[in-house]
């Protein structure tokens, strides 16, 4: 069976967008737009699996919105929108909820790696968040999604709740007249250096919203030039000059990410970043790093600045995503209903 070609990608309000996120995700959503059909959500719901300020939440939910635009989607061409505007990803995710097993949601490392020690009072919304992000993506029937690579199992996830809703209800899919599969099995995009920025100040650790070693491990879209500039010169590195090809920054993560990331901001592949800089010590790399990223990072929070001051314009941009996505989900959420049994 064909599915049209479909983006969906997410991004959680639970803590300020950082570079991560940006090059991780947002860079990568933009040029999707010119060749899908592509659905950007605000996942609100995916954010109060932990605690989460009511007021905190609403500024970030714009922000993450604002962010969207201001990197360059276009709200016409994309669908952009908060999860919680659109009911039947909760709905679909109470049937994904019976779908999965709890063996598959026990193995999920992001699970043991927030629940920590702790795992008996998280919240439940924590434990089943990967089951709501497969009813995110299958809503849609999605075929890819553009992530980071913290996001791949739960991806592998997405594709076994689509197989065995596939295989188990595969009677009344063929009732419903659907030759084959009823959803899709969504292909995971994250390839480039930049899919993976650690820390600043700890090269083991993903650079994260919620990083609580140092104030300067993160660049955050919001920060100020002085502050990017910062936190880019005061990054940890090794005493190392930096090599002249790609094999040699293997075991030398710090200097692996910054590199990474000056390639991805450069929209450069890592060798030729190195045949400009290879030999050259840190004191040449970090001060170009730091003005590369200013560059790139200032015209973007600028934006965001302007555009989640006019709430009233950014109201209507997430009514009228959530309305186009509304318009997408409720006739398959209207099958899934006849599939599992549910009399309407
Ligand atoms: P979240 O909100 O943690 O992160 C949003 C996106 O940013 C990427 N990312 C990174 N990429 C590179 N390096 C990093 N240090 C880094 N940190 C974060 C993530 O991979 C992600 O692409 N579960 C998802 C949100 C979600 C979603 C979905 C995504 C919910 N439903 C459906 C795609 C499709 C999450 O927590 O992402």
């Amino acid at each position: 069976m064909t599915f049209t070609p479909r983006i969906f990608s997410g991004i959680k309000p639970s803590g300020d967008l950082h570079l991560g996120n940006y090059l991780g995700a947002i860079r990568q959503f933009v040029p999707l737009q010119d060749t899908h059909e592509t659905i950007y959500c605000v996942v609100d719901m995916h954010a109060i699996t932990v605690w989460q300020e009511p007021e905190d939440l609403k500024r970030r939910t714009y922000e993450i919105a604002a962010a969207y635009i201001a990197a360059g989607l276009d709200p016409k061409r994309s669908i952009i929108f908060n999860q919680s505007q659109v009911m039947e990803h909760a709905e679909l995710s109470w049937i994904f909820n019976c779908v999965a097993r709890m063996g598959w949601m026990a193995r999920m490392t992001q699970f043991k790696d927030k629940a920590g020690e702790n795992s008996e009072n998280v919240s439940l919304g924590l434990f089943a968040y990967p089951s709501l992000m497969a009813a995110d993506i299958l809503l849609y029937k999605s075929t890819a999604v553009p992530v980071g690579e913290d996001q791949r199992q739960h991806l592998e996830l997405t594709r076994d709740i689509a197989k065995k809703f596939n295989h188990d209800f595969r009677k009344q899919i063929a009732e419903l007249g659907f030759e084959e599969d009823f959803f899709p099995i969504t292909e995971t995009l994250a390839t480039g250096p930049a899919m993976r920025v650690k820390s600043l100040k700890d090269g083991s650790k993903k650079m994260s919203k919620s990083e609580s070693t140092s104030d300067l491990a993160t660049i955050y879209l919001l920060d100020d030039a002085d502050a990017v500039a910062k936190k880019i010169k005061r990054a940890t590195t090794d005493p190392e000059p930096l090599p002249s090809e790609a094999a040699g920054l293997e075991s030398r993560p710090e200097a692996e990410n910054l590199v990474g990331i000056y390639a991805a901001l450069s929209n450069q592949s890592v060798d030729a970043v190195l045949a400009g800089f290879g030999g050259k010590g840190w004191g040449a790399f970090k001060p170009a790093l730091a003005d590369l990223a200013v560059s790139v990072l200032s015209p973007i929070a600028n934006e965001m600045q302007r555009l989640v001051a006019d709430r009233g314009e950014m109201d209507r941009i997430l009514r009228d995503g959530a309305d186009r996505a509304r318009a997408i989900a409720a006739p398959v959420m209207a099958d899934v209903r006849q599939i599992v049994g549910f009399i309407r």
